[in-house]
Protein backbone atom coordinates (compact mmCIF):
# COMPACT_ATOMS: atom_id res chain seq x y z
CA UNK A 1 0.00 0.00 0.00
CA UNK A 2 1.74 3.08 -1.16
CA UNK A 3 1.98 5.38 2.18
CA UNK A 4 1.73 9.13 2.10
CA UNK A 5 3.46 11.22 3.61
CA UNK A 6 1.82 15.03 4.40
CA UNK A 7 3.09 18.24 2.51
CA UNK A 8 3.86 19.76 5.96
CA UNK A 9 6.13 16.33 6.68
CA UNK A 10 7.75 16.84 3.20
CA UNK A 11 8.41 20.82 4.16
CA UNK A 12 9.80 19.82 7.81
CA UNK A 13 12.10 16.94 6.21
CA UNK A 14 13.57 19.51 3.70
CA UNK A 15 13.91 22.20 6.27
CA UNK A 16 16.17 20.04 8.38
CA UNK A 17 18.54 19.44 5.14
CA UNK A 18 20.47 21.64 3.58
CA UNK A 19 20.97 20.86 0.24
CA UNK A 20 24.49 22.37 -0.11
CA UNK A 21 25.46 20.29 3.19
CA UNK A 22 24.06 17.54 1.47
CA UNK A 23 25.30 18.05 -2.34
CA UNK A 24 29.05 18.25 -1.04
CA UNK A 25 29.08 14.94 0.13
CA UNK A 26 29.49 13.87 -3.51
CA UNK A 27 30.67 17.05 -5.32
CA UNK A 28 33.12 20.00 -4.43
CA UNK A 29 31.58 23.31 -4.53
CA UNK A 30 32.43 26.14 -4.93
CA UNK A 31 30.69 29.81 -4.39
CA UNK A 32 29.86 31.44 -7.26
CA UNK A 33 27.80 34.50 -7.54
CA UNK A 34 24.53 33.48 -5.75
CA UNK A 35 25.24 29.70 -6.28
CA UNK A 36 27.49 27.01 -5.34
CA UNK A 37 28.46 25.10 -8.31
CA UNK A 38 31.64 22.16 -9.08
CA UNK A 39 31.64 19.22 -11.79
CA UNK A 40 28.82 17.75 -12.08
CA UNK A 41 27.83 14.20 -10.56
CA UNK A 42 25.39 13.01 -13.45
CA UNK A 43 27.92 13.47 -16.49
CA UNK A 44 31.54 13.53 -17.45
CA UNK A 45 32.59 17.19 -17.59
CA UNK A 46 36.10 19.29 -16.77
CA UNK A 47 34.67 22.64 -16.44
CA UNK A 48 31.98 23.07 -14.03
CA UNK A 49 28.23 23.66 -15.29
CA UNK A 50 26.39 22.34 -12.10
CA UNK A 51 25.11 24.83 -9.33
CA UNK A 52 23.28 24.52 -6.72
CA UNK A 53 21.55 27.08 -5.32
CA UNK A 54 20.75 27.81 -1.00
CA UNK A 55 18.43 29.82 -1.33
CA UNK A 56 15.91 28.25 -3.70
CA UNK A 57 17.30 24.77 -1.99
CA UNK A 58 17.83 23.62 -5.54
CA UNK A 59 20.52 22.43 -8.62
CA UNK A 60 20.94 22.63 -11.77
CA UNK A 61 23.41 21.56 -14.49
CA UNK A 62 23.37 23.86 -17.42
CA UNK A 63 25.63 20.88 -19.26
CA UNK A 64 23.09 18.06 -18.87
CA UNK A 65 20.33 19.33 -17.93
CA UNK A 66 20.27 17.53 -14.52
CA UNK A 67 17.59 19.52 -12.17
CA UNK A 68 15.83 19.25 -8.88
CA UNK A 69 15.68 19.57 -5.44
CA UNK A 70 17.15 18.01 -2.30
CA UNK A 71 14.88 14.67 -2.34
CA UNK A 72 15.08 14.37 -6.47
CA UNK A 73 19.15 14.58 -5.95
CA UNK A 74 19.26 11.91 -3.47
CA UNK A 75 16.64 9.37 -5.52
CA UNK A 76 19.43 10.13 -8.58
CA UNK A 77 22.30 9.36 -6.42
CA UNK A 78 21.41 6.40 -4.25
CA UNK A 79 18.64 5.16 -6.61
CA UNK A 80 16.11 5.44 -4.10
CA UNK A 81 12.39 5.81 -4.91
CA UNK A 82 11.04 9.61 -3.18
CA UNK A 83 9.37 8.18 -0.38
CA UNK A 84 12.58 6.19 0.45
CA UNK A 85 14.54 9.34 -0.19
CA UNK A 86 12.27 11.03 1.96
CA UNK A 87 13.23 8.91 4.70
CA UNK A 88 16.56 8.98 4.03
CA UNK A 89 16.53 12.50 4.30
CA UNK A 90 14.77 11.74 7.86
CA UNK A 91 16.77 9.57 9.24
CA UNK A 92 19.65 12.08 8.48
CA UNK A 93 17.95 15.04 10.47
CA UNK A 94 16.06 12.49 13.49
CA UNK A 95 12.88 13.01 12.05
CA UNK A 96 10.63 9.83 12.61
CA UNK A 97 7.76 9.67 9.75
CA UNK A 98 4.56 8.48 11.26
CA UNK A 99 3.18 5.63 9.87
CA UNK A 100 0.12 6.33 8.11
CA UNK A 101 -0.83 3.29 6.88
CA UNK A 102 -3.51 1.71 8.15
CA UNK A 103 -1.93 -2.21 8.51
CA UNK A 104 0.54 -0.45 10.95
CA UNK A 105 -0.97 1.63 13.70
CA UNK A 106 1.23 3.87 15.87
CA UNK A 107 1.81 0.43 18.17
CA UNK A 108 3.69 -1.44 15.49
CA UNK A 109 5.43 1.52 14.51
CA UNK A 110 7.32 1.35 17.54
CA UNK A 111 6.90 -2.36 17.86
CA UNK A 112 8.55 -2.70 14.20
CA UNK A 113 11.56 -0.19 15.07
CA UNK A 114 12.05 -2.59 18.12
CA UNK A 115 12.42 -5.70 15.81
CA UNK A 116 14.63 -3.95 13.23
CA UNK A 117 17.03 -2.78 16.57
CA UNK A 118 16.63 -6.27 17.83
CA UNK A 119 17.76 -7.27 13.85
CA UNK A 120 20.69 -5.18 13.69
CA UNK A 121 22.37 -6.52 17.52
CA UNK A 122 21.83 -9.73 15.87
CA UNK A 123 23.54 -9.62 12.95
CA UNK A 124 26.36 -7.90 14.64
CA UNK A 125 26.11 -10.49 17.13
CA UNK A 126 27.02 -13.35 14.71
CA UNK A 127 29.40 -11.27 12.85
CA UNK A 128 31.15 -11.32 16.06
CA UNK A 129 30.79 -15.01 16.75
CA UNK A 130 32.03 -15.60 13.24
CA UNK A 131 35.07 -13.98 13.82
CA UNK A 132 35.68 -14.66 16.84
CA UNK A 133 37.93 -18.05 16.29
CA UNK A 134 37.06 -19.88 19.58
CA UNK A 135 33.31 -20.03 18.83
CA UNK A 136 33.28 -19.61 15.23
CA UNK A 137 36.20 -21.62 13.90
CA UNK A 138 33.81 -23.89 11.84
CA UNK A 139 31.58 -21.25 10.26
CA UNK A 140 35.36 -19.98 9.23
CA UNK A 141 35.96 -23.19 7.64
CA UNK A 142 32.96 -23.34 5.72
CA UNK A 143 33.62 -20.25 4.19
CA UNK A 144 37.27 -20.76 3.37
CA UNK A 145 35.72 -24.42 1.75
CA UNK A 146 32.94 -22.63 -0.46
CA UNK A 147 35.59 -19.86 -1.39
CA UNK A 148 34.08 -16.47 0.55
CA UNK A 149 37.34 -14.57 1.59
CA UNK A 150 36.83 -12.20 4.97
CA UNK A 151 36.14 -8.96 2.62
CA UNK A 152 33.36 -10.45 1.12
CA UNK A 153 32.38 -11.53 5.25
CA UNK A 154 32.46 -7.92 5.81
CA UNK A 155 30.52 -6.73 2.65
CA UNK A 156 27.71 -9.03 3.55
CA UNK A 157 27.72 -9.11 7.12
CA UNK A 158 27.66 -12.57 6.74
CA UNK A 159 27.92 -14.75 10.57
CA UNK A 160 27.82 -17.54 12.42
CA UNK A 161 25.32 -18.55 14.76
CA UNK A 162 26.43 -20.53 17.77
CA UNK A 163 25.73 -24.27 18.74
CA UNK A 164 23.95 -23.06 21.87
CA UNK A 165 20.43 -23.01 23.03
CA UNK A 166 19.71 -19.39 24.20
CA UNK A 167 23.20 -17.44 23.42
CA UNK A 168 21.10 -15.04 21.31
CA UNK A 169 18.56 -14.40 23.58
CA UNK A 170 20.81 -13.72 26.22
CA UNK A 171 22.69 -10.74 24.21
CA UNK A 172 19.57 -9.80 23.32
CA UNK A 173 17.92 -9.89 26.83
CA UNK A 174 21.51 -8.05 27.68
CA UNK A 175 20.68 -5.17 25.67
CA UNK A 176 16.67 -4.57 26.95
CA UNK A 177 14.97 -6.82 25.09
CA UNK A 178 12.23 -9.27 26.15
CA UNK A 179 12.00 -12.50 25.34
CA UNK A 180 8.70 -12.37 24.24
CA UNK A 181 9.97 -9.48 21.68
CA UNK A 182 12.48 -11.66 20.98
CA UNK A 183 10.18 -14.39 20.05
CA UNK A 184 8.30 -11.80 17.89
CA UNK A 185 11.18 -10.55 16.15
CA UNK A 186 11.46 -14.81 15.09
CA UNK A 187 14.90 -14.96 16.45
CA UNK A 188 13.29 -17.82 19.07
CA UNK A 189 11.21 -19.84 19.37
CA UNK A 190 8.89 -21.68 21.59
CA UNK A 191 8.93 -25.58 21.80
CA UNK A 192 7.64 -27.55 24.48
CA UNK A 193 7.20 -25.16 26.79
CA UNK A 194 11.01 -23.53 26.03
CA UNK A 195 12.39 -21.05 24.36
CA UNK A 196 15.32 -21.90 22.25
CA UNK A 197 17.54 -19.41 19.76
CA UNK A 198 15.51 -19.85 16.36
CA UNK A 199 19.18 -20.36 14.40
CA UNK A 200 22.17 -22.37 16.31
CA UNK A 201 25.17 -24.39 14.80
CA UNK A 202 24.29 -22.15 11.00
CA UNK A 203 26.50 -19.61 8.68
CA UNK A 204 24.05 -16.86 8.71
CA UNK A 205 23.23 -14.54 5.47
CA UNK A 206 21.64 -11.06 6.88
CA UNK A 207 18.91 -9.77 4.47
CA UNK A 208 18.73 -6.39 4.13
CA UNK A 209 16.17 -4.18 2.40
CA UNK A 210 17.15 -0.94 0.23
CA UNK A 211 16.84 1.45 3.40
CA UNK A 212 19.50 -0.71 4.89
CA UNK A 213 17.96 -2.40 7.56
CA UNK A 214 18.41 -5.78 8.53
CA UNK A 215 15.21 -7.28 7.81
CA UNK A 216 15.61 -11.16 8.53
CA UNK A 217 18.05 -13.86 7.82
CA UNK A 218 18.52 -17.12 6.51
CA UNK A 219 20.96 -19.25 7.90
CA UNK A 220 23.03 -22.70 6.81
CA UNK A 221 23.69 -26.36 8.23
CA UNK A 222 27.36 -26.80 7.32
CA UNK A 223 27.22 -30.02 6.45
CA UNK A 224 25.14 -31.84 3.28
CA UNK A 225 22.79 -34.46 5.63
CA UNK A 226 19.35 -33.06 6.29
CA UNK A 227 18.35 -35.89 9.00
CA UNK A 228 19.76 -35.47 12.14
CA UNK A 229 18.65 -38.13 14.56
CA UNK A 230 15.69 -39.25 12.50
CA UNK A 231 14.25 -35.57 12.48
CA UNK A 232 14.41 -33.97 9.04
CA UNK A 233 16.35 -30.15 8.91
CA UNK A 234 16.10 -27.90 6.29
CA UNK A 235 19.40 -26.43 4.38
CA UNK A 236 18.41 -23.53 5.13
CA UNK A 237 16.19 -21.75 7.69
CA UNK A 238 14.61 -18.62 6.92
CA UNK A 239 13.39 -15.81 9.22
CA UNK A 240 9.53 -16.10 9.74
CA UNK A 241 7.56 -13.28 7.96
CA UNK A 242 7.25 -10.17 10.98
CA UNK A 243 6.55 -7.42 10.75
CA UNK A 244 9.03 -5.73 9.08
CA UNK A 245 9.91 -9.36 6.82
CA UNK A 246 7.88 -10.17 3.91
CA UNK A 247 9.39 -12.73 1.90
CA UNK A 248 7.66 -11.57 -1.55
CA UNK A 249 8.19 -8.06 -1.15
CA UNK A 250 12.49 -7.70 -0.68
CA UNK A 251 15.20 -9.45 -2.91
CA UNK A 252 18.51 -10.58 -1.49
CA UNK A 253 21.19 -8.21 -2.15
CA UNK A 254 18.99 -5.31 -3.75
CA UNK A 255 20.55 -2.78 -1.39
CA UNK A 256 24.05 -3.86 -3.09
CA UNK A 257 22.55 -4.41 -7.02
CA UNK A 258 20.70 -1.17 -6.99
CA UNK A 259 24.01 0.85 -6.22
CA UNK A 260 25.80 -0.73 -9.43
CA UNK A 261 23.33 1.06 -11.39
CA UNK A 262 23.12 -1.18 -14.24
CA UNK A 263 20.52 -1.70 -17.28
CA UNK A 264 20.00 -5.34 -15.84
CA UNK A 265 19.32 -7.10 -12.94
CA UNK A 266 20.07 -10.94 -13.06
CA UNK A 267 17.60 -12.52 -10.93
CA UNK A 268 19.00 -15.86 -9.64
CA UNK A 269 18.14 -18.26 -6.88
CA UNK A 270 20.49 -18.80 -3.90
CA UNK A 271 22.17 -16.48 -1.50
CA UNK A 272 25.18 -17.82 -2.54
CA UNK A 273 24.70 -18.13 -6.01
CA UNK A 274 24.52 -14.29 -5.47
CA UNK A 275 27.57 -13.95 -3.13
CA UNK A 276 29.88 -15.64 -5.40
CA UNK A 277 28.73 -13.50 -8.68
CA UNK A 278 28.80 -10.44 -6.58
CA UNK A 279 32.72 -10.71 -5.37
CA UNK A 280 33.69 -11.51 -8.79
CA UNK A 281 32.92 -7.99 -9.81
CA UNK A 282 29.19 -8.29 -10.82
CA UNK A 283 27.14 -6.35 -8.75
CA UNK A 284 23.96 -6.07 -10.09
CA UNK A 285 22.41 -9.52 -8.41
CA UNK A 286 20.00 -10.35 -6.44
CA UNK A 287 18.15 -13.78 -5.54
CA UNK A 288 14.48 -14.53 -3.93
CA UNK A 289 14.27 -15.65 -0.56
CA UNK A 290 13.61 -19.01 -0.71
CA UNK A 291 10.38 -18.47 -2.34
CA UNK A 292 8.52 -18.46 -5.86
CA UNK A 293 9.03 -15.23 -7.24
CA UNK A 294 6.05 -12.44 -6.60
CA UNK A 295 4.71 -9.69 -8.93
CA UNK A 296 6.18 -7.28 -6.06
CA UNK A 297 9.95 -8.58 -6.69
CA UNK A 298 8.82 -8.59 -10.10
CA UNK A 299 8.10 -4.38 -9.89
CA UNK A 300 10.61 -3.80 -7.33
CA UNK A 301 13.43 -4.87 -9.34
CA UNK A 302 12.30 -2.91 -12.30
CA UNK A 303 12.39 0.05 -9.96
CA UNK A 304 16.43 -0.11 -10.80
CA UNK A 305 16.46 -2.04 -14.08
CA UNK A 306 14.94 -2.12 -17.51
CA UNK A 307 15.35 -5.51 -18.09
CA UNK A 308 15.58 -8.91 -15.61
CA UNK A 309 18.21 -11.42 -16.42
CA UNK A 310 16.95 -14.82 -15.15
CA UNK A 311 19.63 -17.29 -14.28
CA UNK A 312 17.88 -19.83 -12.24
CA UNK A 313 19.41 -23.60 -11.38
CA UNK A 314 19.22 -25.69 -14.52
CA UNK A 315 17.65 -28.65 -13.49
CA UNK A 316 13.46 -29.42 -14.01
CA UNK A 317 12.69 -27.11 -10.92
CA UNK A 318 15.07 -24.15 -11.88
CA UNK A 319 13.70 -24.63 -15.62
CA UNK A 320 10.19 -24.51 -14.64
CA UNK A 321 10.44 -21.69 -11.80
CA UNK A 322 12.39 -19.57 -14.74
CA UNK A 323 9.40 -19.89 -16.66
CA UNK A 324 6.75 -18.62 -14.23
CA UNK A 325 9.29 -16.15 -13.31
CA UNK A 326 9.47 -15.18 -17.12
CA UNK A 327 5.63 -14.38 -16.81
CA UNK A 328 5.43 -12.63 -13.77
CA UNK A 329 7.80 -10.47 -14.65
CA UNK A 330 5.54 -9.39 -17.51
CA UNK A 331 2.70 -9.31 -15.85
CA UNK A 332 4.48 -6.48 -13.88
CA UNK A 333 5.33 -4.61 -17.30
CA UNK A 334 8.93 -5.79 -17.86
CA UNK A 335 11.15 -8.08 -19.90
CA UNK A 336 13.23 -10.82 -19.05
CA UNK A 337 15.80 -12.77 -20.72
CA UNK A 338 17.45 -16.08 -19.21
CA UNK A 339 21.06 -17.30 -18.93
CA UNK A 340 21.93 -20.33 -19.46
CA UNK A 341 25.14 -21.97 -17.84
CA UNK A 342 25.65 -25.27 -18.91
CA UNK A 343 27.19 -28.51 -17.17
CA UNK A 344 26.47 -26.53 -14.04
CA UNK A 345 23.81 -26.41 -11.10
CA UNK A 346 23.72 -23.27 -10.63
CA UNK A 347 25.79 -19.35 -10.88
CA UNK A 348 27.96 -20.25 -7.55
CA UNK A 349 29.08 -24.23 -8.88
CA UNK A 350 29.39 -22.21 -12.26
CA UNK A 351 31.97 -19.36 -10.86
CA UNK A 352 33.76 -21.45 -8.79
CA UNK A 353 34.72 -24.73 -11.77
CA UNK A 354 34.90 -21.90 -15.11
CA UNK A 355 35.88 -18.26 -13.71
CA UNK A 356 33.99 -15.29 -14.07
CA UNK A 357 34.78 -14.46 -17.43
CA UNK A 358 32.90 -17.65 -18.76
CA UNK A 359 29.99 -16.24 -16.55
CA UNK A 360 30.15 -12.77 -18.63
CA UNK A 361 30.34 -14.82 -21.59
CA UNK A 362 26.94 -16.87 -20.88
CA UNK A 363 25.52 -13.25 -19.50
CA UNK A 364 26.26 -11.96 -23.22
CA UNK A 365 24.76 -15.41 -24.76
CA UNK A 366 21.39 -14.58 -22.53
CA UNK A 367 18.56 -15.88 -24.63
CA UNK A 368 15.06 -13.19 -24.93
CA UNK A 369 12.39 -15.22 -22.77
CA UNK A 370 10.00 -16.02 -25.79
CA UNK A 371 13.03 -17.71 -27.51
CA UNK A 372 13.72 -19.76 -24.40
CA UNK A 373 10.18 -21.05 -23.95
CA UNK A 374 10.40 -21.70 -27.82
CA UNK A 375 13.22 -23.66 -27.10
CA UNK A 376 12.27 -25.73 -24.34
CA UNK A 377 9.19 -26.51 -26.76
CA UNK A 378 11.59 -27.67 -30.00
CA UNK A 379 13.29 -29.91 -27.29
CA UNK A 380 9.92 -32.45 -26.42
CA UNK A 381 9.22 -32.78 -30.07
CA UNK A 382 10.69 -34.37 -33.05
CA UNK A 383 10.59 -32.16 -36.00
CA UNK A 384 11.50 -34.61 -38.70
CA UNK A 385 7.47 -36.28 -38.37
CA UNK A 386 4.28 -34.48 -39.12
CA UNK A 387 2.59 -35.04 -36.01
CA UNK A 388 5.47 -34.00 -33.86
CA UNK A 389 5.56 -30.44 -36.05
CA UNK A 390 1.66 -30.18 -35.88
CA UNK A 391 2.17 -30.38 -32.07
CA UNK A 392 5.11 -28.14 -32.03
CA UNK A 393 3.27 -25.30 -33.60
CA UNK A 394 0.40 -25.75 -31.77
CA UNK A 395 1.97 -24.64 -28.51
CA UNK A 396 4.59 -22.43 -29.89
CA UNK A 397 1.55 -20.67 -31.18
CA UNK A 398 0.15 -20.16 -27.85
CA UNK A 399 3.23 -18.55 -26.48
CA UNK A 400 2.77 -15.95 -29.39
CA UNK A 401 -0.49 -15.65 -28.59
CA UNK A 402 0.57 -14.07 -25.18
CA UNK A 403 2.84 -11.51 -26.66
CA UNK A 404 1.81 -8.23 -27.04
CA UNK A 405 3.87 -6.38 -29.71
CA UNK A 406 2.53 -7.21 -33.24
CA UNK A 407 6.25 -6.62 -34.76
CA UNK A 408 7.58 -9.02 -32.67
CA UNK A 409 5.18 -12.02 -33.46
CA UNK A 410 5.94 -11.75 -36.78
CA UNK A 411 9.63 -11.72 -36.74
CA UNK A 412 8.62 -14.94 -34.39
CA UNK A 413 6.80 -16.28 -36.79
CA UNK A 414 9.57 -16.01 -39.42
CA UNK A 415 12.30 -17.26 -37.30
CA UNK A 416 10.04 -20.66 -36.76
CA UNK A 417 9.09 -21.13 -39.93
CA UNK A 418 12.84 -20.58 -40.98
CA UNK A 419 14.15 -23.00 -38.20
CA UNK A 420 11.40 -26.02 -39.26
CA UNK A 421 10.80 -25.58 -42.40
CA UNK A 422 7.44 -25.20 -42.13
CA UNK A 423 5.25 -22.34 -44.01
CA UNK A 424 5.17 -18.78 -42.50
CA UNK A 425 1.35 -19.26 -44.17
CA UNK A 426 0.91 -22.30 -42.05
CA UNK A 427 1.83 -20.79 -38.53
CA UNK A 428 0.17 -17.60 -39.42
CA UNK A 429 -3.08 -18.70 -40.00
CA UNK A 430 -2.68 -20.89 -37.04
CA UNK A 431 -2.08 -18.13 -34.70
CA UNK A 432 -5.03 -16.07 -36.18
CA UNK A 433 -7.56 -18.95 -35.83
CA UNK A 434 -6.40 -19.32 -31.52
CA UNK A 435 -6.42 -15.37 -31.39
CA UNK A 436 -9.72 -15.00 -32.98
CA UNK A 437 -11.34 -17.15 -30.53
CA UNK A 438 -11.34 -14.94 -28.36
CA UNK A 439 -9.66 -17.34 -25.60
CA UNK A 440 -6.33 -15.22 -25.61
CA UNK A 441 -5.13 -11.54 -25.21
CA UNK A 442 -6.20 -10.20 -28.20
CA UNK A 443 -3.59 -8.54 -30.35
CA UNK A 444 -4.31 -4.65 -31.27
CA UNK A 445 -5.86 -4.70 -34.53
CA UNK A 446 -3.93 -2.61 -37.14
CA UNK A 447 -6.62 0.50 -36.60
CA UNK A 448 -5.74 0.87 -32.75
CA UNK A 449 -1.79 1.08 -34.11
CA UNK A 450 -3.04 3.69 -36.36
CA UNK A 451 -5.12 5.57 -34.20
CA UNK A 452 -2.16 5.62 -31.19
CA UNK A 453 0.21 6.72 -34.21
CA UNK A 454 -1.94 9.71 -34.91
CA UNK A 455 -2.56 10.53 -31.32
CA UNK A 456 1.30 10.33 -31.04
CA UNK A 457 2.15 12.17 -34.26
CA UNK A 458 -0.71 15.07 -32.52
CA UNK A 459 1.28 15.35 -29.41
CA UNK A 460 4.35 15.91 -31.26
CA UNK A 461 2.87 18.41 -33.15
CA UNK A 462 1.62 20.26 -30.26
CA UNK A 463 4.93 19.88 -28.23
CA UNK A 464 6.89 21.61 -32.10
CA UNK A 465 4.44 24.50 -32.41
CA UNK A 466 4.98 25.22 -28.68
CA UNK A 467 9.09 25.51 -28.66
CA UNK A 468 11.39 28.70 -29.02
CA UNK A 469 9.42 31.80 -28.24
CA UNK A 470 6.74 31.15 -26.57
CA UNK A 471 8.01 28.75 -24.46
CA UNK A 472 10.61 30.67 -23.31
CA UNK A 473 8.43 33.50 -22.86
CA UNK A 474 5.99 31.17 -20.41
CA UNK A 475 9.23 30.15 -18.74
CA UNK A 476 10.46 33.43 -17.86
CA UNK A 477 6.87 34.60 -16.83
CA UNK A 478 6.63 31.91 -14.62
CA UNK A 479 10.33 32.49 -13.17
CA UNK A 480 8.87 36.04 -12.74
CA UNK A 481 5.52 35.82 -10.60
CA UNK A 482 6.22 32.26 -8.65
CA UNK A 483 9.65 35.17 -7.24
CA UNK A 484 7.10 38.24 -6.67
CA UNK A 485 3.46 37.98 -5.40
CA UNK A 486 3.89 42.18 -6.80
CA UNK A 487 4.04 40.44 -10.35
CA UNK A 488 2.11 37.61 -9.95
CA UNK A 489 -0.91 40.22 -9.07
CA UNK A 490 -0.28 41.90 -12.23
CA UNK A 491 -0.53 38.90 -14.28
CA UNK A 492 -3.22 36.60 -12.48
CA UNK A 493 -5.92 37.73 -14.25
CA UNK A 494 -4.41 38.34 -17.68
CA UNK A 495 -3.00 34.34 -18.09
CA UNK A 496 -4.96 31.43 -16.59
CA UNK A 497 -3.15 28.18 -15.64
CA UNK A 498 -4.76 26.29 -17.83
CA UNK A 499 -3.63 28.64 -20.93
CA UNK A 500 -0.03 27.40 -20.66
CA UNK A 501 1.31 25.46 -23.33
CA UNK A 502 2.62 22.05 -22.00
CA UNK A 503 1.60 19.97 -19.39
CA UNK A 504 4.27 20.66 -16.75
CA UNK A 505 3.89 24.63 -16.92
CA UNK A 506 -0.20 24.40 -16.32
CA UNK A 507 1.20 21.92 -13.06
CA UNK A 508 3.21 24.64 -11.91
CA UNK A 509 1.34 27.50 -13.22
CA UNK A 510 -1.79 26.08 -10.86
CA UNK A 511 0.31 25.37 -8.00
CA UNK A 512 1.87 28.87 -7.75
CA UNK A 513 -1.66 30.65 -8.55
CA UNK A 514 -3.19 28.53 -5.71
CA UNK A 515 0.16 29.14 -3.15
CA UNK A 516 -0.23 33.20 -3.46
CA UNK A 517 -4.36 32.42 -3.73
CA UNK A 518 -3.74 30.59 0.01
CA UNK A 519 -1.61 33.71 1.21
CA UNK A 520 1.67 31.39 0.93
CA UNK A 521 5.16 32.25 -1.25
CA UNK A 522 5.65 29.79 -3.50
CA UNK A 523 8.64 27.88 -2.59
CA UNK A 524 9.98 26.46 -5.40
CA UNK A 525 11.77 23.17 -3.82
CA UNK A 526 8.81 22.32 -2.85
CA UNK A 527 7.03 22.57 -5.77
CA UNK A 528 9.12 20.36 -7.88
CA UNK A 529 8.00 17.53 -5.39
CA UNK A 530 4.95 17.08 -7.55
CA UNK A 531 7.05 15.97 -10.81
CA UNK A 532 8.59 12.96 -11.62
CA UNK A 533 11.23 11.83 -14.33
CA UNK A 534 11.83 14.21 -17.62
CA UNK A 535 9.50 16.60 -15.92
CA UNK A 536 11.22 17.50 -12.96
CA UNK A 537 14.20 18.97 -15.15
CA UNK A 538 11.71 21.22 -17.09
CA UNK A 539 9.42 22.45 -14.42
CA UNK A 540 12.90 23.45 -12.36
CA UNK A 541 14.31 24.66 -15.36
CA UNK A 542 11.50 27.76 -14.78
CA UNK A 543 13.45 28.52 -11.49
CA UNK A 544 16.63 28.48 -13.15
CA UNK A 545 17.67 30.55 -16.08
CA UNK A 546 21.25 32.10 -16.89
CA UNK A 547 19.51 35.04 -17.19
CA UNK A 548 18.74 37.58 -14.86
CA UNK A 549 15.55 38.64 -15.14
CA UNK A 550 14.98 42.43 -14.51
CA UNK A 551 12.15 42.15 -12.32
CA UNK A 552 9.82 44.39 -13.10
CA UNK A 553 6.11 45.03 -14.49
CA UNK A 554 7.45 46.35 -17.65
CA UNK A 555 9.05 42.71 -18.36
CA UNK A 556 5.83 41.06 -17.36
CA UNK A 557 3.79 42.93 -20.26
CA UNK A 558 6.42 42.52 -22.82
CA UNK A 559 6.17 38.72 -22.02
CA UNK A 560 2.02 38.46 -21.58
CA UNK A 561 2.73 40.42 -25.14
CA UNK A 562 5.16 37.51 -26.71
CA UNK A 563 2.95 34.80 -25.54
CA UNK A 564 -0.36 36.26 -26.96
CA UNK A 565 1.24 37.01 -30.86
CA UNK A 566 3.15 33.57 -30.09
CA UNK A 567 -0.18 31.87 -29.44
CA UNK A 568 -2.28 33.68 -32.04
CA UNK A 569 1.13 32.85 -34.93
CA UNK A 570 0.04 28.80 -34.28
CA UNK A 571 -3.25 29.30 -34.68
CA UNK A 572 -3.26 31.84 -37.94
CA UNK A 573 -0.76 28.66 -39.10
CA UNK A 574 -2.72 26.14 -38.84
CA UNK A 575 -6.07 27.66 -39.79
CA UNK A 576 -7.70 26.76 -43.49
CA UNK A 577 -10.73 28.46 -43.55
CA UNK A 578 -10.50 31.96 -45.27
CA UNK A 579 -12.71 33.97 -42.59
CA UNK A 580 -11.64 32.62 -40.15
CA UNK A 581 -8.07 33.20 -41.06
CA UNK A 582 -8.85 37.02 -41.84
CA UNK A 583 -10.55 37.29 -38.22
CA UNK A 584 -7.46 36.09 -37.07
CA UNK A 585 -4.90 38.55 -39.24
CA UNK A 586 -7.69 41.52 -37.41
CA UNK A 587 -6.98 40.20 -33.88
CA UNK A 588 -3.31 40.25 -34.60
CA UNK A 589 -3.09 43.80 -35.53
CA UNK A 590 -5.05 45.08 -32.81
CA UNK A 591 -2.64 42.99 -30.59
CA UNK A 592 -0.13 45.06 -32.12
CA UNK A 593 -1.41 48.43 -31.97
CA UNK A 594 -1.80 47.89 -28.10
CA UNK A 595 1.64 47.00 -27.67
CA UNK A 596 2.50 49.64 -29.45
CA UNK A 597 1.02 52.29 -27.79
CA UNK A 598 1.58 50.96 -24.36
CA UNK A 599 5.55 50.98 -25.72
CA UNK A 600 5.13 54.60 -26.53
P1 LIG B 1 19.44 -24.23 -3.26
O1 LIG B 1 19.10 -25.55 -2.69
O2 LIG B 1 19.62 -24.09 -4.72
O3 LIG B 1 20.70 -23.85 -2.49
O4 LIG B 1 18.35 -23.19 -2.76
P2 LIG B 1 21.93 -22.94 -2.89
O5 LIG B 1 21.53 -21.53 -2.87
O6 LIG B 1 22.58 -23.45 -4.09
O7 LIG B 1 22.81 -23.13 -1.61
P3 LIG B 1 24.13 -23.92 -1.44
O8 LIG B 1 24.98 -23.60 -2.62
O9 LIG B 1 23.77 -25.37 -1.33
O10 LIG B 1 24.65 -23.36 -0.16
C1 LIG B 1 18.18 -21.91 -3.29
C2 LIG B 1 17.56 -21.01 -2.28
O11 LIG B 1 16.36 -21.52 -1.80
C3 LIG B 1 16.18 -21.26 -0.42
C4 LIG B 1 17.37 -20.41 -0.04
O12 LIG B 1 17.01 -19.05 -0.17
C5 LIG B 1 18.42 -20.80 -1.05
O13 LIG B 1 19.41 -19.82 -1.22
N1 LIG B 1 16.13 -22.48 0.39
C6 LIG B 1 16.74 -23.63 -0.01
C7 LIG B 1 15.46 -22.44 1.59
O14 LIG B 1 14.91 -21.41 1.96
N2 LIG B 1 15.44 -23.57 2.37
C8 LIG B 1 16.06 -24.70 2.01
O15 LIG B 1 16.04 -25.68 2.77
C9 LIG B 1 16.71 -24.75 0.79
MN1 LIG C 1 24.49 -23.70 -4.66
Amino acid sequence: MPRRISDEMIANICDENDIIDYVSQYVQLKKSGRDYSGLCPFHGEKTPSFHVSQEKQLFHCFGCGASGNLVQFVMRTENLDFIDSLKLLADRAGIIIPDNDDSFSDVNHEKKKRILEMNKYSARFFYNCLKDTSIGEKGQKYFVKRNIPLKTITVYGLGYAPDSRDSLIKHLNEKGFKTDEIVEAGLAVRRDGRIYDKFRDRVMFPIIDVRGNVIGFGGRIMHENKEINGYKIPKYLNSPETLVFDKGKNLFSLNLAKNAKANELILCEGYMDVISVYQAGIKNIVATLGTAITENQAKLMLRYANEILICYDSDEAGTKAALRAIDIISEAGGRSRVIRLKNSKDPDEYINKNGIEKFREAVKKSVPATEFKISLIRNQYDLTNTDGKILFIDEVVNIFTKIKDAVEVDAYITKVAEDTGISRNAILSKYKEKTSKGSYRRIPSKTEYQKKNEQKKQNAIKKNIATGSLLEAEKRLMGLISQSKKLYKSVCDKIQPDEFSTDVYRRLAKAVYDSYQNDISPDPAMLLNMFSGDDISEASAVFYNLEVYSEDEATVRELLYTIKLEKLDIRINSETNAAALAELFAEREKVLEEKNTWEE
